[in-house]
């Protein structure tokens, strides 16, 4: 598959073979970063040398937009950034996203953008003539942040995914996160666990409730905090508050070789004594972020 000029939108556009040529990919970028921060040779990273990435961010982000600019940046190329364009940009005086769309394309080569309603990245790119990444359309999908998960799956089982049993733990309902994991697990033989609370339960699958009874079978635990923003009212997403929580307790019934992940932010669902926890994936997971995002963007620039 030929990613080379495309807008990258929803996990549904990678099929099993792109994935793992990205993952090799991925991995030669990590050395490239191993080395810059080693300050060694430094053979390639002139790669996007006179080009200028935008960053649309119509929704706080810390993870994303960071390790988007830093791949950018740490690839030669430079960075046009946007994180608060729900006020600071014409949106704001009723320009549409596909004029926005129009006016990057005379300006940079390529666009991320994350924005609070599904198919809105779809809409910018329908007025963009090059190439636009998806980070994050309100509930709908987050397809990096899945690439970046599974790839950190696939690292710490080197590569033998078929088999696993997968939980996916939290507010599975708008976590945009598991919606795009979800859909690249598919690609592979694994089994799904969903626990959630009653109400948000991972669209079209069944789910169960209680954590406890089957955390013990998870091979790879998914989890993600209640995403408040998504709900009526804050009142609404406090009841599910501290609903799951890892702590030293919980860990103690998982697996000794399961991974334990979550796209961050955290809010209360794993407690800091965790994170020491050899288990304890979501760290890594955010390296891992740097050289998937270095590898896509390349792979999208050609
Ligand atoms: C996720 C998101 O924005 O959907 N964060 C991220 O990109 N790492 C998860 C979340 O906000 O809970």
């Amino acid at each position: 598959m030929d990613f080379k000029g495309q807008h990258i939108l929803s996990a549904e556009q990678f099929d099993k073979e792109s994935l793992l040529a990205l993952f090799e990919e991925a991995r030669k970028m990590e050395e490239i970063v191993a080395g810059q921060r080693r300050e060694e040779a430094r053979g390639f990273e002139k790669i996007f040398d006179g080009k200028v990435l935008a960053t649309l961010f119509f929704e706080p982000s810390t993870r994303t937009r960071f390790s988007f600019e830093a791949a950018f940046l740490r690839l030669g190329g430079k960075v046009v950034s946007g994180a608060d364009m729900m006020t600071t940009s014409s949106v704001k005086k009723r320009e549409t996203l596909y004029d926005t769309g129009k006016t990057l394309s005379q300006l940079v080569e390529l666009i991320v953008m994350r924005h609070p309603e599904p198919g809105s990245v779809d809409e910018l790119a329908s007025g963009c003539s090059i190439p636009v990444i998806n980070a994050g359309d309100g509930p709908h999908q987050h397809p990096t942040q899945g690439l970046l998960d599974l790839y950190t799956i696939w690292k710490n089982f080197e590569g033998k995914i078929d088999g696993l049993k997968v939980g996916m733990v939290g507010d599975l309902k708008h976590s945009r996160v598991m919606h795009s994991l979800r859909e690249f697990l598919k690609h592979w033989d694994v089994e799904f666990v969903f626990v959630a609370p009653k109400g948000l339960e991972m669209p079209g699958e069944e789910c169960v409730e209680d954590l406890g009874a089957v955390i013990g079978g998870m091979d790879v635990i998914q989890t993600t905090r209640i995403q408040e923003e998504r709900f009526s009212s804050k009142e609404e997403a406090e009841k599910h508050r501290g609903k799951y929580v890892f702590d030293g307790e919980m860990m103690a019934k998982a697996k000794a070789t399961a991974i334990l992940m979550n796209p961050l932010p955290r809010v209360d669902e794993i407690t800091t004594d965790v994170d020491y926890d050899p288990r304890a994936k979501y760290f890594e997971q955010v390296g891992n972020g740097l050289a998937v995002r270095m590898a896509l963007l390349a792979m999208v620039l050609g």
